[in-house]
């Protein structure tokens, strides 16, 4: 458990860690729920409530705890975490078997759907949660997705710095990017509540 404190958030478009971060994070709509766990601080995860600048503790935080039972179908929130941003995304059933379905596919970056997945506690895989970084693998642009209207052509998300699109298991389909989006260290702490860290 870290002994930071944690905020979740929702980013916009923009560069992150770089000269632009300012104003990127000044784009992130911060979860306000936060409640104190033992330990640490577990950000249960709701989109859309308020929005702040970065606080100290958002900044410094480590790892984040998401309620991902909390992500509306279809949809994700994103969660800040040490700056850094990431993408819990809850897919529907149309999402889940068009990244299965395209497992098959040539890629660039070739990996299976269940590969970009972590087991719960109980062995079993959530294909319904996704969760990866929220940097666009070719120069760190934050990709729009769901919540921002628009998917790219391959129903994950789209990165309009320079035309990257992600599927739905946020694997590189078109566009300069080079690699998947990255698969965080993440953990399921139950079966509704992930601990992602960096
Ligand atoms: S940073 Fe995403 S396409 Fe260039």
């Amino acid at each position: 458990m870290s002994e930071h404190g944690s905020k979740a958030a929702t980013a916009n478009a923009g560069h992150a860690g770089d000269a632009h971060a300012g104003e990127t994070r000044r784009d992130f709509i911060h979860i306000a729920a936060a409640s104190v766990a033992a330990g640490g601080v577990a950000a249960v995860a709701w989109p859309f409530i308020q929005q702040l600048g970065p606080a100290a503790d958002t900044r410094a935080a480590s790892s984040a705890e998401v309620d991902v039972s909390k992500v509306p179908e279809g949809s994700e929130i994103r969660v800040l975490i040490g700056g850094m941003p990431f993408f819990v995304r809850h897919r529907n059933a149309v999402e889940m078997a068009k990244a299965v379905a395209d497992d098959k596919l040539p890629m660039r970056d070739p990996a299976t759907d269940e590969s970009r997945l972590v087991k719960m506690q109980d062995g079993a895989y959530n294909p319904k949660i996704l969760v990866t970084s929220g940097l666009c693998t070719h120069l760190g642009c934050v990709p729009v997705g769901p919540a921002q209207g628009s998917t790219g052509d391959f129903g994950g998300w789209y990165c309009p710095c320079h035309g990257s699109h992600y599927d739905t298991s946020g694997r590189i389909r078109k566009g300069p990017a080079p690699k998947n989006l990255a698969v965080p260290k993440y953990e399921y702490l139950s079966a509704s509540m992930i601990k992602i860290s960096l």
